[in-house]
């Protein structure tokens, strides 16, 4: 096993791709232990772990700690709603207050970017960032690239259309990171209303979302963030379905085995049409599983045997 150079997960715009490379290889060989008929390694035993999120979450939360207990790690979540967060707690103050009961590690997401950055600069135990504002979702991209790779046997020189709410989206920012370093080809596309100031120089831009799945290997869909928005970004939900919306017309234009991806939570029928989202090529599901075996790797490298 390669060491792990490093003691948190804030991005994947600080990873190499070597680093990249170890996580999921890691998490290609931990993801038999979840075919087991008893799915439990005593990896992180005597490790304890806090996860505490400012902001919903099913997949990502569950995941981390379905990882948690398979790698025998003793772990704990607090949702803020009915923590003292809601009596005005400030997030360093409840940081420092959960250290005080010597966790070795954080697993956070806040609404506000850079949160993660921030306890890692102040907080003793390793921080691992899940979702922070719109800026990035590191286990999200990690586990998209490991069902990619699963899927195609290889990164790069991928063509991989990353489509939707680009403007929100800390998902397409982990991805753009990812896929770039492992030698993808992305092309985004959005509405303009929802294409970030400066985006174009990591990837082009298009409008036409027919022109972006034309000959694309994979075909990953962006939520629309409604809860993100004041209204004004696009004029109703079934003009944008109409404009901007993955249907089974507009699949036949990427390649004929080509990967869809979605990252949760779906609107069905605005960003993506169920017979999509439900159909042959959509690995949507299978993304979830991923999502426990890279979030094992990365407790494992960062808490286990992982680090140098
Ligand atoms: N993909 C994702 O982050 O989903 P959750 O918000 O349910 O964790």
């Amino acid at each position: 096993m390669k060491a792990f150079p490093h003691r948190h997960l804030l991005g994947i715009e600080p990873l190499e791709a070597s680093d990249i490379q170890t996580i999921l290889d890691t998490a290609d060989g931990l993801k038999e232990v979840l075919d087991r008929p008893i799915k439990k390694v005593p990896a992180l035993r005597g490790k304890t772990v806090v996860n505490l999120f400012y902001e919903a979450s099913t997949r990502t939360r569950s995941s981390f700690e379905i990882a948690q207990k398979v790698l025998s790690a003793d772990s704990l979540s607090i949702a803020t709603a009915t923590s003292s967060v809601t009596k005005g707690e400030t997030l360093l103050d409840t940081a420092k207050n959960l250290e005080a009961m010597n966790p070795d590690m954080i697993v956070i997401r806040h609404q506000a970017s850079g949160a993660p950055h921030f306890l890692a600069r102040h907080c003793r135990s390793a921080i691992v960032n899940a979702g922070d504002g719109a800026h990035e979702h590191p286990t999200q991209a990690l586990l998209d690239a490991l069902t990619l790779r699963q899927k195609k046997g290889r990164l790069k020189g991928l063509r991989v259309a990353i489509v939707g709410d680009l403007l929100h989206s800390r998902v397409a920012r982990s991805n753009l990171w990812l896929l770039a370093k492992m030698g993808a080809q992305v092309v985004l596309c959005a509405p303009p209303t929802l294409v970030p100031a400066g985006i174009e120089a990591l990837a082009p831009v298009t409008y036409s979302i027919d022109e972006a799945v034309e000959g694309a290997d994979a075909i990953m869909m962006l939520r629309i963030q409604l809860e993100r928005m004041g209204g004004g970004f696009f004029p109703s939900l079934r003009e944008y379905h109409k404009r901007f919306g993955l249907t089974l017309e507009r699949v036949r234009r990427a390649k004929k085995d080509v990967v869809i991806l979605h990252p949760g939570p779906m609107n069905r029928g605005v960003e993506i049409a169920s017979e999509v989202a439900d159909g042959p090529d959509s690995e949507i599901l299978d993304q979830v599983t991923n999502g426990v075996a890279v979030r094992m790797a990365v407790l494992y490298l960062l808490l286990g045997g992982g680090r140098e």
